[in-house]
């Protein structure tokens, strides 16, 4: 089972990545109401109690069996408002492997902050935790996040039929993948930080 360390803020040179808690959960469902995210994908349309009452039923924090999915809203380190958000869901099977998500408002897509946001993702799930392969799915015509994965260094794995559902139609997706070995850790000096509590930080 995947072990990852308790891992509640990330920051980069631009952005901050807060974990998404039962405090912080309507934010997360404002943003996920704005127009222009479900193109591609289905954003669940769960009224703002239920999702808060999902997201309590989530793992508290990351720890040595986290299994589950967890979320992070990400803003611009200069102001508060929210702009997107990253996930990672972390399954008990196949072992050691996890999928990624993102998503961010229009006004703020082709500046680099989602390529940022989610090279931190990566970079915090791999070298928190012994996962070995961060899988993404995305449409094929969602030209922007294919371009986004090959910009991280995932590798296209296979294409799958009718494997989603977006829109009430069903659709087909292509499946990128990032494995441990082919992950190329940020360079010393990385703006990047990851930001633990005090009481979790490994001695
Ligand atoms: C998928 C999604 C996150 C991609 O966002 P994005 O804006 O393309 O990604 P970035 O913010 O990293 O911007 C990268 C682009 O900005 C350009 N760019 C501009 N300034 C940049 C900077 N400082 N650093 C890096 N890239 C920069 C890059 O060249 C790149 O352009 P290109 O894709 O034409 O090569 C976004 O389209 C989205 O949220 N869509 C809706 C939800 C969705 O579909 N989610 C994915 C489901 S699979």
């Amino acid at each position: 089972m995947s072990a990852l360390r308790h891992l509640d803020a990330m920051t980069t040179s631009r952005l901050r990545l807060a974990a998404v808690t039962p405090a912080n959960a309507g934010v997360l469902w404002r943003l996920m109401q704005e127009p222009k995210l479900r193109e591609f994908q289905d954003v669940p349309r769960l009224g703002r109690e239920e999702f808060a009452r999902r997201v309590a039923q989530r793992p508290k924090q990351f720890q040595a069996s986290a299994v589950g999915r967890f979320e992070w809203l990400v803003s611009l380190t200069e102001e508060r408002r929210a702009i997107g958000w990253v996930s990672l869901r972390v399954g008990e099977q196949p072992r050691n492997s996890a999928e990624i998500g993102y998503s961010f408002l229009a006004q703020y897509r082709t500046q680099g902050y989602a390529t940022e946001a989610v090279t931190a993702l990566v970079e915090a799930a791999f070298t928190g935790s012994e996962l070995t392969r961060i899988e993404a799915c995305c449409l094929p015509e969602n030209l922007a996040s294919c371009r986004l994965l090959e910009r991280i260094g995932f590798a296209y794995k296979k294409s799958q039929r009718n494997a989603a559902v977006v829109r009430g139609r069903a659709v087909d997706i292509v499946v990128y993948e990032l494995t441990r070995e082919r992950w190329q850790p940020a360079q010393s000096g990385s703006a990047n930080t990851i930001v633990m509590p005090a009481s979790t930080k490994p001695k």
